[in-house]
């Protein structure tokens, strides 16, 4: 199958899909980017609740439906999250606590079922759910106009901390959530098509 386009940022418009431009969903996932730069501006509660429940109803292995949220709204939490969170080798991360609203997701792994099955199958299921409810986030965000970052570089330890974790939740991601002031101006950089999807046989790296 050839594309036309390769250029990050841009979905290449596969033929046969040729209209009169990019459909929507093609505009949101080639608009989205990583915000680093937010707004003071708070997110409307609406807005809030409909990323929210764009997560709500991601598909997961056997319904487990293991993420859970932690919204820090509250500025005296964010700073302190952030501080907690944030400091000596994680400082890079600070940009967050600019963020009006920081989510913070976690796992509820669930039922000894599905546990068995991802030990059997050499997959941590619950984890890929996370990341599919994480990026509904993610993805009714930018098609609000929100701006939003996966978080992973960030003290684990301290965040459950400061937010009372308790044991038999995993603390997987933070994603600030807000407006952006600035967006990065270079695209990053994007593996060509050909190496990353081979058809009837696996890629060659
Ligand atoms: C699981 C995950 C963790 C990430 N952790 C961080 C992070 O801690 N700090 C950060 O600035 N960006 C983080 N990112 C964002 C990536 O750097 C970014 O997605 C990648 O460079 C591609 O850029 P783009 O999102 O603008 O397309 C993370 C992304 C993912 C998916």
């Amino acid at each position: 199958m050839q594309d036309r386009a390769n250029t990050p940022g841009e979905i290449a418009t596969p033929p046969g899909l040729d209209g009169p431009g990019p459909t929507p969903l093609q505009r949101v996932l080639g608009g989205r980017r990583s915000i680093r730069r937010f707004m003071d501006t708070p997110v409307e509660p609406a807005k809030l609740r409909a990323c929210l429940e764009a997560a709500r109803i991601a598909p997961s292995a056997h319904n487990v439906q293991p993420w859970r949220f932690i919204v820090v709204d509250d500025p005296v939490l964010k700073a302190k999250l952030a501080q907690e969170a944030f400091a000596g080798i994680y400082r890079s991360s600070m940009f967050a606590a600019r963020a009006p609203v920081i989510l913070v997701i976690l796992a509820r792994p669930g039922k000894a079922a599905v546990r068995l099955g991802s030990r059997i199958q050499g997959v941590p299921f619950y984890l890929l759910d996370i990341g599919i409810a994480g990026e509904h986030v993610v993805l009714q965000a930018e098609e609000l106009g929100l701006a939003t970052c996966w978080m992973g570089w960030f003290n684990y330890r301290r965040a459950r901390k400061v937010l009372a974790v308790p044991r038999d939740f995993k603390l997987v991601a933070l994603m600030p959530l807000g407006y952006a002031e600035k967006r990065p101006t270079r695209e990053p950089p994007r593996r060509p098509f050909e190496e990353i999807v081979a058809f009837n046989k696996a890629p060659r790296a």
